[in-house]
């Protein structure tokens, strides 16, 4: 059973200054968080149906997966422990630390790396079969095309790439909208840009969130082919947690329904996130 509160995000306009040292924000950001990141987490059930997309999607094991942006393992360790050869790639050490710590208490092995996925020179081209990219990734990257581009480099030939990203309107619709602040949802859906602070922590970012057409004009841009968005929170919404409704539901049931629903062209953009599935 879930224990998962999402905490309240509070938005504001991005100044210029929020976006030069984008990237050392989010690094700060995830150092910060690093060591609770895990606890705030656990149990939320949109992640339950991210991996049931993900093990559903991605090609079987053993396939070397690069998890970028893997942040404390939610989806590298369950990979790991099925038989993938997991390298687990994240720009915060403390978010690495975590990860390592959990994997090492379950007896699952990870490789670890720590980098941007904006530069991904310490990986070979054409070396890994599949890579995942979860929950908001290329929305902190400083430059989500550059970084789609080094992830189709690293690929090998007909290698999978499988992300989800946040859908602006869903956000910026209910963050800036809901907290009445009109001028700042006008212009996050006009540059896509948000600047996001969760709950008391001290340190905010910037967020580039996108529309399905910005992302799938990325993807096959940076020369990906075989491309599917689907709606992947379309039902329930990506931070439902009611405890009497998720006791009473087959999940089995429910997941198949959403992978369903997910892929109907009319209903894509009514989830919160994007997920994507695509080809080198
Ligand atoms: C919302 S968390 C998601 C973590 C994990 N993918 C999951 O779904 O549980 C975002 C993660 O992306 C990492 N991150 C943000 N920007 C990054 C970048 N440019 N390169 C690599 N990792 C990045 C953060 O450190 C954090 O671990």
């Amino acid at each position: 059973m879930t224990n998962y509160r999402p905490l309240k995000i509070a938005t504001r306009i991005v100044e210029p200054k929020d976006l030069v040292q984008r990237e050392e924000t989010v690094k700060a950001f995830y150092d910060a968080i690093g060591d609770d990141y895990h606890a705030l987490h656990e149990g939320r059930f949109c992640d339950e149906i991210l991996e049931y997309f993900i093990f559903y999607f991605l090609p079987k094991p053993s396939i070397k997966v690069l998890d970028l942006g893997g942040g404390v393992g939610r989806f590298a360790i369950p990979l790991a422990a099925s038989g993938y050869d997991v390298t687990i790639y994240d720009i915060s050490e403390r978010m690495l630390a975590a990860a390592q710590k959990i994997a090492n208490e379950q007896k699952v092995r990870l490789e670890y790396q720590k980098g941007s996925v904006v530069n991904l020179d310490a990986i070979a081209s054409d070396s890994f079969d599949s890579a995942i990219c979860i929950n908001s990734v290329l929305n902190y990257c400083e430059d989500h095309v550059r970084a789609i581009a080094e992830v189709n480099r690293i690929l090998k030939p007909n290698g999978t790439f499988i992300g989800s990203v946040n859908n602006l309107f869903a956000y910026a619709a209910s963050q800036e909208m809901k907290e009445g602040n009109l001028e700042t949802f006008v212009e996050s859906m006009e540059t896509g840009n948000r600047h996001i602070q969760w709950g008391d922590i001290a340190h905010g970012h910037v967020t580039h969130d996108f529309t399905r057409e910005e992302l799938s004009s990325a993807l096959y841009t940076a020369g990906f082919r075989n491309l599917s968005v689907l709606g992947i929170f379309n039902l329930l919404g990506k931070y439902f947690n009611s405890e009497d409704v998720l006791k009473k539901i087959n999940k089995e049931r429910f997941f198949q329904l959403q992978l369903e629903f997910a892929r109907k062209t009319q209903y894509i953009n009514n989830s919160d996130d994007f997920f994507f599935v695509c080809n080198k």
